[in-house]
């Protein structure tokens, strides 16, 4: 037995030996754990911590002890000390590594958790394991304990035996740091907040079009232009506009991570058991290299070329130095090298491309990127790693050892893993959280299962999880990344962590509810659930009846109706009530004592009055306007472009410019009284109006997102006025309405 290393006080305390006993089956009053464990039962009594609390650590569990000790005093208020041994002695909480004959069912990362009255103990077949017996730990504890107070509190932890390990062993999350930088800093808290709910990779995007992020020894001119690209306004997306001055003025905007912070980085991951995996883009997605070594473009070079030339032996010897920089930074298995969406225009025409297809017998230009990416696979294979590509690199042939990141849906996980290939699944159906959250919402990330029905059961393994992506086009902040996250990460921890069978929807919201709590003591500017209607936003009516559906526990609806946004000062929702035409009512969700209110939701009554005008034909106007803007311009105070007539809305009409807006005008007839629902898509922004109410705002830049709204209407004659703009990229609107009857588009004649 090995004796304390530390002295303790000298009084008798009582020994305690963990021991393992079976687990019921049935999950009583668990507390709020996210991800769900696999077994949890509620034992007699509570643990309290106190003033003799220690962390008792065996095993080399020393960094394990040090985090959890930071954590409770904090939030206790108590020293506690951590001490190398291997028995508690009351009150103290016990690490250590489980004996070779304990380590079933546990596997490379579970945990065995006791919370007993006299102590705690937490063991795990390796370090990982301890280290999530440990965040099961903290979230036992109540949302408060995440606040440091600067009184002494002694917080009681239910008794509870926990047996829990991952479902996957690749629980991930993704962030772009080229289009947005993000400073390591924040880097470290968002690393902080993905170990909270047991993530363990973290996938880092450090080169795209936006700029290189990676400092390198051998071509520093990566960073020292590749790193700041103008922009129209500072911090500000644009594709448009994505130039690397050869000379800087101070009002780029950029950044980059010096090996010394990566290296840091990497070992602050590393204690909180999360692997980081580099992302190095190739042979697409990399402007700002070809910029800064224009020898890697194609021969004829292209205009604004953001893909390396496949023909030329120059290529490979850059990327292969890059590499093996990475690598010195990077332990991890696994090398992302992208592969996504390549534009193989610039290869057609190239010169050196083409012989390279002669010489190699390549043909078409998928198995002349299949080339590339082999040579690229030998080359980290020869190094002893691993390549992992988005699911492009399928085309054209897999290179021998590569893995695959399926995001374009499912299917090139599902390829993969019939080629007998590991796979790591991020589809845009679930996945992508820079979708909006009308498009991708917190319950469906919650539903994702990694492995899709076409996998054969026994062929299961080759999926080895799956990850949340966060591109940045449209996050320049912080606080921006992370509300696009959170909630959603959570829901995605535990598709990821909990076994399928033990996931229950409601159970999860339940528990997510106590979470933004915690998020709120974690300062996490996370998406709050709006409030949910329980009939239609916008009635033509005299009066009409608002009623939302009850505020989960912990949060209320507050509203107004004099027009300004709602606060937490601001009416707070009890039961339904009447409102009259000419009313505009704003409600968001608060929590009990949170400032920042979520996603608004409007309810208006407008009087259904209004002539049917005389001269109505089928068919809506629109016209067109140049211009770049970030939110519609007020299109009636500018000149059209050009007008028309069209019978559906879409970007048919659009003119050839990438930056363009357009409205389409006339109006609605409905020949039946009842509920119509109006669907809205759009990329960039739109708004649809009807009667001079607004019915759906997706003003802005962004990606495409789609929201539907109930309308109640009269028979009659409505007019309406539908924006759209386009800040070039992908563009498109569409406008779907179904209700009882057709409604048809009329449009006054001449
Ligand atoms: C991707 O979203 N282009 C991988
Ligand atoms: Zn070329």
């Amino acid at each position: 037995m090995e004796s304390k290393a530390a002295c303790v006080n000298g009084h008798n305390r009582a020994m305690w030996m963990l021991t393992v006993v079976p687990l019921a089956a049935s999950v009583a009053t668990m507390p709020p754990i996210v991800p769900r464990p696999v077994e949890y039962a509620r034992q007699q009594g509570a643990f309290e911590f106190s003033w003799d609390t220690e962390v008792i650590y065996a095993d080399g569990l020393q960094s394990e002890a040090e985090h959890l000790a930071r954590f409770l005093r904090s939030a206790t208020g108590f020293p506690v000390p951590t001490i190398q041994g291997s028995q508690g002695d009351g009150n103290d909480v016990l690490l250590r590594i489980a004996r070779a004959r304990d380590r079933d069912p546990l596997g490379e990362e579970g945990y065995r958790l006791e919370v007993e009255p006299q102590g705690i103990a937490i063991e795990g077949a390796t370090p990982a394991g301890v280290f999530y017996g440990i965040q099961t730990l903290k979230q036992m504890l109540p949302a408060e304990a995440l606040r440091r107070s600067d009184q002494p509190r002694s917080w009681q932890v239910p008794a509870a035996r926990v047996v829990d390990w991952p479902r996957f062993s690749w629980r991930g999350m993704h962030l772009d740091v080229s289009r947005h930088f993000f400073p390591p800093e924040f880097l470290k808290r968002f690393l902080d907040l993905m170990a909270l709910y047991k993530f363990n990779v973290f996938h880092w995007h450090l080169v795209d079009d936006g700029g290189w992020r990676m400092e390198s020894l051998r071509y520093p001119l990566l960073t020292e232009r590749g790193a700041w690209r103008d922009a129209p306004k500072r911090g500000e997306w644009s594709q448009a506009a994505l130039s690397f001055p050869e000379r800087r003025d101070g009002d780029e905007y950029g950044g980059y991570y010096t090996r010394r912070e990566i290296r840091e980085i990497v070992a602050y991951a590393a204690s909180l058991h999360i692997t980081i995996v580099p992302e190095i883009e190739m042979p697409g997605h990399t402007l700002p290299s070809i910029v800064c070594y224009p020898e890697l473009a194609c021969d004829p070079p292209g205009a604004n070329q953001n893909v390396y030339c496949a023909g030329s032996e120059k290529t490979f010897e850059f990327l292969e130095n890059i590499l093996e920089e990475t690598l010195d930074l990077f332990p991890s298995k696994y090398i992302h090298i992208g592969g996504d969406e390549v534009y193989k225009g610039w290869w057609a025409n190239c010169r050196r491309c083409q012989e390279r297809m002669e010489r190699e017998n390549l043909h078409s230009l998928d198995e002349l990127q299949s080339y590339f990416i082999r040579r690229i696979d030998a080359f980290l294979t020869e190094h002893g790693r691993t390549l992992i590509g988005w699911d492009e690199i399928l085309e054209g042939g897999l290179a021998p050892n590569a893995s695959v990141m399926s995001w374009r849906g499912v299917e090139g996980g599902i390829e993969a893993v019939r080629q007998n290939r590991h796979a790591v699944m991020c589809p845009t159906s679930h996945c992508y959280f820079d979708y909006s959250y009308a498009t991708t919402p917190t319950e469906e990330v919650y539903e994702f299962d990694p492995v899709p029905d076409e996998i054969p059961e026994g062929a299961a393994y080759l999926i080895l999880g799956a990850q949340g992506n966060l591109w940045t086009e449209w996050m320049p902040t912080e606080d921006r990344v992370l509300y696009m996250a959170f909630p959603r990460a959570l829901a995605l921890a535990e598709a990821v962590w909990t076994p399928k069978e033990r996931k229950d929807l409601e159970d999860f919201l339940a528990r997510l509810n106590e979470h933004y709590a915690r998020l709120d003591a974690l300062r996490v500017p996370y998406r709050l659930p709006s409030p949910v209607p329980a009939g239609p936003t916008l009635t033509f009516d005299d009066a009409m009846t608002v009623a939302f559906a009850p505020a989960p526990p912990g949060m209320v609806i507050r509203y107004t109706t004099d027009g300004t946004p709602p606060t937490r000062s601001s009416t707070r929702y009890q039961k339904p009530f009447e409102i009259r035409a000419g009313t505009v009512l704003r409600a968001a969700m608060f929590t009990l004592d949170g400032e920042q209110p979520s996603d608004e939701i409007r309810v208006a009554c407008v009087s259904p009055k209004g002539e049917r005008p005389a001269d109505l034909v089928p068919g809506i106007q629109y016209s067109t306007y140049l211009g770049s803007w970030s939110r519609l311009p007020d299109f009636s105070r500018l000149s059209p472009a050009e007008t028309g007539v069209t019978d559906r809305v879409g970007v048919h009409v659009k003119p050839r410019e990438e930056q363009y807006g357009i409205r389409f005008e006339g109006f609605l007839e409905v020949v039946e009284d009842g509920e119509y629902e109006f669907r809205l898509g759009s990329d960039d922004g739109s708004v649809l109006r009807i009667a001079g109410a607004t019915v759906v705002d997706h003003d802005g830049l962004h990606a495409y997102v789609e929201r539907s709204v109930r309308v109640k209407m009269k028979r009659g004659v409505y007019p309406f006025v539908l924006d759209f703009f386009e800040q070039g990229g992908a563009d498109s609107v569409s406008l779907r309405i179904e209700g009882p009857a057709p409604v048809r588009f009329l449009r006054s004649r001449g």
